[in-house]
């Protein structure tokens, strides 16, 4: 009759563990690193309609094509008062490896294949990285951290973009890695 009853209480915690983990697993699932929907959904349904020109506008002068500067916070003084995009500091190709006006830190590459590749340079030298995923480059725009959760150089600025600006940026930067 114990017996029973131990074998029973074993099987409703059972029961439940299997329970908890079954919905646990996509919250663990979607943490930052590695794993994002875009990636499942496909980049060229990420990119569809993307405009190559605006992206091209935002990476070199820091503007849309419609002449909207792009907001941007941090970074050095020189970019917030004369303008500039993204070529500025990592290079006409987004190949890095400048060290910025007013910043101690080379900039690393940052066309999409660099970017979402798991070798990476950094201050002249390859290293391994976490590679990006389309999510992470957004998160490593707006707060400055990188997939491995560490703060960028506060020399690389915070960039606000809407949607349709993001996607054509990183088409461009998709692009100039090709
Ligand atoms: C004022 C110079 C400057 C400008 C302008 C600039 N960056 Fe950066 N960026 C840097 C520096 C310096 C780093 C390296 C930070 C570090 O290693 O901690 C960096 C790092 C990055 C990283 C992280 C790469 C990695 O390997 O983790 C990305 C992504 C990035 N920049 C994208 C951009 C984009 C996109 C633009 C334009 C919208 C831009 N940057 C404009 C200076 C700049």
């Amino acid at each position: 009759m114990i017996t029973f009853q131990r074998a029973y209480m074993y099987n409703t915690w059972f029961a439940l563990f299997l329970l908890i983990s079954i919905f646990a697993t996509p919250v663990f699932a979607d943490s930052d690193s590695g794993h994002d929907e875009t990636a499942e959904k496909g980049m060229d349904e990420f990119f569809k309609g993307a405009s190559q020109k605006n992206g091209w506008s935002i990476f070199y002068e820091g503007m849309t094509l419609q002449g909207k500067r792009i907001e941007i916070a941090g970074g050095p003084h020189w970019l917030s008062m004369h303008g500039g995009g993204c070529a500025s500091c990592h290079g006409e190709k987004g190949q890095g490896g400048f060290t910025p006006m007013m910043c101690n830190k080379k900039t690393p590459p940052i066309y999409l294949k660099a970017l979402m590749g798991s070798e990476h340079e950094h201050n002249g030298m390859k290293e391994k990285h976490t590679p990006y995923t389309i999510k992470t480059i957004r998160r490593a725009l707006e707060f400055s951290i990188n997939p491995a959760a560490e703060r960028l150089d506060p020399c690389m600025p915070k960039w606000y973009l809407w949607d349709d600006d993001f996607r054509d940026l990183l088409f461009y930067l998709k692009m100039i890695g090709e």
